[in-house]
């Protein structure tokens, strides 16, 4: 272990500075937030119903996952029309409410966007499918030739994020064997040509509808996927890397291109020239942090989300290091950093930190059988975890449910499953659905716990979602709720976010981690000796029955306020 603190380098406060720059965002995955008109899936009318609840949790803004028009067969991300709300959720009036009542209580909201691809039922790509090759309808697609003899291989060896090849072959309109397009993700999900001038346009429209709209910004899908290398090459180290890249190795074909830069920054034009200080946050899969460093210039996106202390494993090395390496590729470029443990496309941190420390984050999922998770423990590390995360300055995101405790739904049965990705791997990889579960809300009421009243639900609850219920949690001392409103009510009376980052050489070690963030000291203790505090006042803790004088155990955080 090498813990060199000194020649770190610090990061400095930047106080009153833009609300991104430190705003805790929370994810509502509408699908499984709250279903008020009770047929099984969550709706806007379910989430405009309990945004009292998040206003009183303390967050300062929501990122909606997609609720667009779409066949949902990647759960919403893949879009059918970008500019109307999918029945299954309401309809635009819902959204308008949605959002009224939301900034009424002071919430901004950042919608998801999915530009790499639309669904296949996009009229676009109907339009593409009836047209002739070499078409302008074709051209909004990456639409290719097969090889071989027949063109009955795919155009190259690129293969998909979700298993199997990255392309299929189209029928033509006389019954004949066509070209193949592309899509990186399922095969619903043809990905967008963004070399296409008529592509750019008509997403600065789509732009406009929503900021026109009242949206406060963008959680962009994808965004590194959207440049293509022209040819579209063969990705030159497949086997090795599958769908992806491999770290500090030349970027594949398809991945973080230098083309879509100009696009960010068009687009951040137009957020710009909007009042009201509106934000982009770009899932840019893009490492290490200096090259995602590029995504947040000045003139690019706001935000990134930040991969690396995502998949730092709860180790104190990787931890560490994925620390220093945010503070000092954010810092170079004047961006903040953000810090995410969960989200809907990975195993929920409470599972995640449920047994083996260094379970990797990645969609595979967990299924009835592998093995299975020490609850209370991942309860134990992921509280704590959670506490560390929002001291650290910068923004912060939360994912629907870690604000209960709740654990992933690890024994979901397959007949229930819907991840394209299950499908695709024939069950080797069971998906994500176990993170996606609708919430519990009140314990008891009906079969899903208050999701809605009919206790009808998209995915079934496991039976323990009843323990987690937020109505059990509300008021009660020690519960993960109230621990989760404590911190995010001190981070910002003592503007945590906007403050400033240094380790703590006494406290930094195989065993803890400890940094000061202006007048606080957080600590967390991963190793079995307990560890005595300076003097100063306890003013969170991971564990209940903290007080000050009392050494610090294993898994646990606190923040003191030193006197
Ligand atoms: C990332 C999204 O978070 C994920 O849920 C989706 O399946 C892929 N992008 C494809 O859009």
């Amino acid at each position: 272990m090498s813990l060199d603190v000194e020649s770190l380098p610090k990061h400095a406060a930047n106080y009153g500075a833009h609300w991104w720059r430190s705003a805790v965002i929370y994810q509502v995955y509408p699908r499984s937030f709250a279903d008020a008109n009770g047929d099984g899936m969550g709706d806007l009318p379910g989430i405009t119903s309990r945004l009292d609840s998040l206003a009183a949790l303390g967050i300062d803004a929501i990122w909606l996952s997609p609720f667009m028009r779409s066949p949902q067969k990647d759960a919403g991300y893949d879009v059918s029309d970008y500019e109307d709300v999918d029945p299954l959720f309401g309809t635009l009036a819902d959204f308008d409410a949605m959002v009224a009542r939301a900034h009424e209580l002071g919430l901004r909201i950042l919608v998801d966007l999915v530009p790499n691809h639309t669904s296949d039922q996009h009229r676009w790509f109907q339009a593409a499918l009836s047209s002739a090759e070499g078409s302008a309808d074709r051209a909004f697609y990456h639409f290719k030739d097969g090889r071989g003899e027949q063109g009955e291989l795919p155009p190259n060896n690129w293969v998909s994020m979700f298993g199997g090849p990255a392309w299929t072959r189209i029928t033509n309109p006389d019954g004949t064997p066509g070209q193949w397009y592309c899509h990186l993700f399922d095969s619903s999900q043809p990905d967008l040509n963004w070399e296409n001038p008529a592509v750019q346009e008509a997403f600065e429209g789509i732009l406009r509808f929503w900021l026109d709209r009242g949206v406060d910004g963008f959680r962009v899908d994808q965004p590194h996927a959207m440049g293509k290398a022209v040819g579209l090459p063969d990705h030159p180290d497949v086997e090795r890397a599958g769908a992806g890249f491999i770290e500090g190795e030349p970027s594949p074909p398809m991945w973080f291109q230098e083309s879509v830069h100009p696009i960010f920054r068009r687009w951040r034009q137009i957020l710009d020239s909007y009042p009201g200080d509106r934000a982009m946050c770009g899932e840019a899969y893009v490492l290490p942090l200096s090259f995602m460093a590029l995504w947040v210039r000045a003139d690019e996106f706001h935000q990134t989300f930040n991969f690396r202390f995502l998949d730092s494993e709860w180790r104190p090395q990787i931890l560490f290091n994925s620390i220093n390496e945010s503070f000092e590729a954010f810092d170079a470029v004047g961006a903040p950093s953000t810090w995410v443990l969960s989200n809907h496309d990975i195993i929920r941190h409470a599972t995640r930190m449920g047994g083996v420390v260094g379970r990797p984050t990645a969609s595979d999922g967990i299924g009835p059988n592998d093995p299975q998770p020490e609850r209370e423990l991942g309860l134990r590390r992921a509280r704590a975890a959670t506490l560390f995360m929002l001291a650290l300055p910068g923004s912060s995101y939360l994912y629907q449910g870690e604000e209960l405790g709740l654990p992933e739904h690890t024994t979901l049965a397959d007949e229930f499953r819907q991840d394209p990705t299950f499908y695709r791997t024939a069950g080797k990889r069971v998906g994500r659905d176990g993170c996606r579960v609708p919430l519990p809300w009140e314990s008891g009421a009906g079969a899903a716990n208050g999701f809605n009243t009919t206790g009808k639900s998209w995915l079934p609850q496991p039976e323990i979602y009843a323990e987690y219920a937020r109505d059990r949690q509300e008021g009660v001392v020690g519960s993960t709720l109230e621990l989760y409103k404590h911190a995010l009510k001190v981070r910002k009376e003592l503007q945590i976010g906007e403050g400033s980052f240094e380790w703590v050489p006494e406290f930094v070690s195989e065993n803890s981690l400890g940094f000061r963030n202006g007048e606080i000291l957080v600590i967390h203790n991963f190793g079995h000796e307990p560890i005595e505090l300076p003097a100063g006042e306890v003013i969170a803790s991971s564990l209940t029955g903290m007080s000050s004088g009392h050494p610090l155990v294993k898994d646990q955080t606190v923040w003191l306020k030193l006197s």
